[in-house]
């Protein structure tokens, strides 16, 4: 026979047939007569309850079944006699096939801190809780995908090892074969990279942009989804050293279609997810709910999760030019009584208290913002006429800060060379680059999504560690 997966066993395929069903015992309870078990397989945030009549299941039998054991049953689909369920299987045969020591199976039907579940994170993907956040995560990468692809950008893996810091996005980790306790020097006593598997320095890529570009002067359109490596040392809820990013890179595209673009793409993908992963958004909103049932009243949420999704979805993100922002801020009453921790100046770099209150406290929606100061922003974004700043966006999400940075990107050669020196990238190291402006460069302009924020966003978590399966961040890198 083959197995059913509970998602369509729950919505009633094969009612009045026998099935089989795999998956693992999230409880087991009843009474001596008859034994009720939930079981999971991970298709649903919902389990599917197993009826063992003890006529039929002697203690003995079902010894084994325990919290998080593997099982196999057959047994009739027939709609539920009791609440909570449609739809229940009438067991008639049960077969473990693998145990899980009671005394040694940390999952128990109590719940658990996220703290503790980031411990054992190679079980974590069993609780509520993350199953709702990882199916979430996958239905928001098909939707990305989907998203693309409608609109004919070619998807490019952009490589993972690379050989310059481009973009000066962050700190790198450096990709070696050589051995560092004894490297090869070269006659100044430098290490001689030259020895390397490379032949030179190598390191793990911040961003695919450079690569993206370059490809976009070929198939107007692109995009690359990839992880991406900062070694920031970091230690917040925002910020991960191995982070999944979306950047797609547009030929002949300004600034404003590059905030359109953006802008459609993030609602594309939270209503994806809100059709089509409708009871594990539920069940992250209800969990929110609980837990702000926790917290003094000025600090909980003024909207559900739903309902945050859905205005996010339903209305125009804000627009400002940082200029507007930074005025925003002078002018607010949280200034002027001295309630940022950073001071607040036209040229300084957004703090994430200054972003948070802007779409927080003062837009309470989405915000993009354009037009930075070019001394804060990287070399390649488009100096505008003004001479001061360059066409450079963020967008910035209720509760998360910048999900977003992107640029329309210098596409004249005279200023984009004299920018690069005045940071200090020698032009030569990125001859390749540079080659996309000296045949056939036009406008163009891109940006980069941090996968994990906006996953953040509509699951509602907290901690980016808890959207990522496997998180890196300092000290840690176990599972
Ligand atoms: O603003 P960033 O550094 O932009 C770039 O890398 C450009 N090359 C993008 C482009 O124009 N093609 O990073 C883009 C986004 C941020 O807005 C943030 O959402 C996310 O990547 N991000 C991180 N997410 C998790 N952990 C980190 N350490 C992150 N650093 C950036
Ligand atoms: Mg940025």
């Amino acid at each position: 026979m083959q197995r059913t997966k509970v998602k369509d066993l729950l919505s009633g395929a094969g009612v009045g047939n026998e099935v089989l069903l795999k998956g693992w015992v999230r409880t087991k309870r009843g009474n001596k007569y008859v034994s009720f078990i939930a079981v999971n397989d991970g298709s649903t945030i919902n389990s599917l309850q197993v009826v063992a009549n003890a006529e039929d299941f002697s203690e003995e039998a079902l010894k084994d079944v325990t919290t998080g054991a593997a099982i196999a049953v057959t047994g009739e689909l027939v709609a539920s006699q009791g609440k909570g369920q449609a739809y229940e299987i009438q067991a008639k045969s049960i077969e473990v096939l693998g145990k899980a020591d009671p005394e040694a199976y940390p999952l128990q039907k109590k719940a658990h801190s996220l703290e503790f579940l980031r411990e054992i994170a190679h079980l974590r993907f069993r609780t509520n809780t993350f199953g709702a956040v990882f199916r979430v995560r996958n239905a928001m990468a098909f939707a990305v995908h989907k998203f693309f692809n409608e609109k004919g950008f070619v998807y490019m893996h952009t490589p993972i090892i690379t050989a310059s810091d481009a973009e000066g996005a962050g700190e790198m980790f450096q990709v070696t074969t050589l051995d560092l306790n004894n490297p090869p020097r070269t006659e100044d006593g430098q290490i001689d990279f030259n020895e390397d598997f490379f032949g030179r320095a190598t390191n793990l890529t911040v961003s695919g942009q450079m690569e993206g570009e370059v490809a976009a002067m070929a198939f107007s359109d692109i995009y690359t989804f990839g992880p991406t490596f900062r070694a920031e040392n970091s230690n917040t809820t925002r910020h991960l050293a191995e982070f999944w990013m979306i950047e797609p890179e547009m030929a002949f595209y300004d600034l404003k279609m590059n905030a359109d673009l953006a802008e459609e793409f993030i609602k594309y993908i939270i209503r994806h997810a809100l059709e089509n992963n409708r009871e594990d958004i539920e069940f992250l909103a209800q969990r929110l709910a609980e837990e702000d049932k926790n917290k003094p009243q000025n600090e909980r949420q003024e909207m559900t999760l739903i309902e945050k999704l859905e205005l996010v979805v339903n209305n125009d993100f804000e627009r400002i030019t940082y200029t507007e922002a930074i005025d925003i801020l002078l002018n607010s009453n949280h200034y002027k009584k001295k309630k940022f921790q950073y001071d607040v100046s036209w040229g300084i770099d957004l703090q994430s208290e200054h972003e948070r209150y802007l779409v927080e406290k003062h837009f309470k929606k989405p915000v993009i913002v354009m037009d930075y100061p070019k001394d804060i922003k990287a070399f390649y974004m488009r100096l505008n006429d003004d001479g001061k700043t360059v066409a450079a966006m963020d967008i910035l999400a209720p509760g998360i800060g910048e999900i977003v940075g992107g640029s329309q990107r210098e596409e004249r050669m005279d200023i984009l060379v004299e920018r690069m020196k005045s940071v200090g990238i020698e032009p030569e190291h990125m001859w390749w680059f540079l080659d996309t402006r000296r045949f056939g460069g036009c406008p163009h302009a891109g940006f980069g999504l941090g996968f994990e924020r906006v996953v953040q966003f509509v699951t509602g978590m907290g901690n980016i560690r808890d959207v990522i399966p496997f998180p890196r961040t300092p000290q840690n890198a176990e599972f």
